[in-house]
């Protein structure tokens, strides 16, 4: 099988070629990326000579680049990880959110329609669902729950999933939509609360934790995600939404905690900063279609995960000390005084 993975270099994706290549060592695996800043292609270093993997730089967004691509590798599969992702840069700045998240994915489907694939799947969010009360703890999100969507970023992403629906019902296009919550785990963007809070804890630096700290997200380890898509690609049905968490609520400040606990640093470093703009108060997904249908099942729990997750970044200074320069500095000297 040919599979085209785009936004292989990012965090999810990153972590998808790793573990399709090394579980289908019989597929070709083609990843497409335009390498914006969250692109790095130093997740990729282990396995980018290997014979049945290809890297194209490019961008989803441009027909000619994606066309002249899949005239020349006609892909069974693809799956679409790449995106902006950062609901903080999509508060600043929604113009490059519609481009890559609606555009580009338009630009894949009519890809995938000239050559037919036999299976298109979209890489979604629990954010399109919008958010849950605080005081509600018997709510969740089911693939039933209407789009009601917040930022920028998750108004883009459900754009993007009902192009995906659309060009089911209209062409018959096989695709399948997974809709996940939060990702942690190795190769996490810097910008991303764990990763974040995990770099600037070792470095002593203070910790800003937006608003009280109370807002709830549902963790899932990355590999567990993985798995879940696999299982999609190969026993999900055609035109289906599957939402995929594991039942890891936690507010924010518990994870920040968690992390200084770990690392043996002062909660003296937390700072309560001014609240992100429209922040969603509790994701909580419900997962039984993809546990009855599938019989997925995430294998992490969430507390030694975390704790895996920053031996991690302890182990692999090298990786994201690269990061910590130019762009990243400027991103992080505009978003925070603290
Ligand atoms: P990321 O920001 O770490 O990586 C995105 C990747 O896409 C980067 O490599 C970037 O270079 C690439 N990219 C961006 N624009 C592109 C373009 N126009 N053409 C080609 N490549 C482009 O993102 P992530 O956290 O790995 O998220 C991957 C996907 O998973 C996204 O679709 C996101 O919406 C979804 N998702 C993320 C999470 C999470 O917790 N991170 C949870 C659920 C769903
Ligand atoms: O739920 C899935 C989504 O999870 C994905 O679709 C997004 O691509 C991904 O970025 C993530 O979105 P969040 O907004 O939940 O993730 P983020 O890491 O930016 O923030 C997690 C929580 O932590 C959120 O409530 C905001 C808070 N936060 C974040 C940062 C960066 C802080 O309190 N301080 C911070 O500095």
């Amino acid at each position: 099988m040919k599979i085209l993975v785009t936004g292989g270099a990012g965090f999810i994706g990153g972590n998808f070629v790793h573990y399709w290549l090394q579980n289908h060592p019989e597929d070709q695996l083609i990843n497409l990326d335009l390498l914006t800043y969250a692109g790095n292609l130093e997740t990729l270093k282990t396995i980018e000579t290997l014979p049945n993997y290809q890297f194209v730089q490019g961008d989803i967004a441009d027909r000619d680049t994606v066309f002249t691509l899949f005239e020349r590798e006609k892909p069974d599969v693809v799956v679409n990880f790449a995106a902006e992702s950062h609901v903080d840069r999509s508060i600043k700045d929604p113009e490059s959110f519609l481009r890559t998240n609606v555009l580009g994915t338009m630009v894949l489907l009519e890809a995938s329609k000239a050559y037919p694939v036999k299976r298109y799947h979209q890489i979604s969010t629990d954010e399109v669902y919008g958010d849950l009360p605080l005081e509600r703890k018997d709510l969740f999100f089911t693939e039933q729950t209407p789009l009601h969507t917040s930022s920028p970023y998750s108004a883009s992403k459900a754009s993007a999933d009902l192009l995906v629906q659309a060009y089911h019902r209209t062409y018959g296009l096989p695709v399948t939509i997974s809709r996940c919550s939060n990702n942690y785990g190795p190769y996490h963007f810097p910008e991303k609360l764990i990763p974040l809070m995990i770099i600037r804890a070792l470095n002593h630096e203070k910790l800003p934790i937006y608003g009280k700290g109370d807002n709830v997200r549902d963790w899932l380890h990355v590999e567990d995600h993985c798995r879940a898509i696999e299982k999609i690609l190969k026993e999900g049905k055609e035109g289906e939404v599957y939402n995929i968490g594991g039942h890891n609520e936690r507010t924010n400040l518990q994870v920040v905690k968690a992390i200084l606990k770990t690392l043996d640093r002062p909660e003296s470093l937390i700072s309560f900063v001014t609240d992100r703009l429209g922040h969603d108060r509790r994701y909580a997904i419900d997962p039984t279609k993809i546990e009855q249908e599938l019989g997925w099942k995430p294998r992490y729990n969430f507390d030694t995960g975390l704790q895996q997750t920053v031996a991690w970044y302890l182990s692999n200074k090298d990786w994201w000390g690269n990061i910590l320069t130019g762009e990243y500095r400027e991103y992080i000297k505009e978003t925070y005084t603290v």
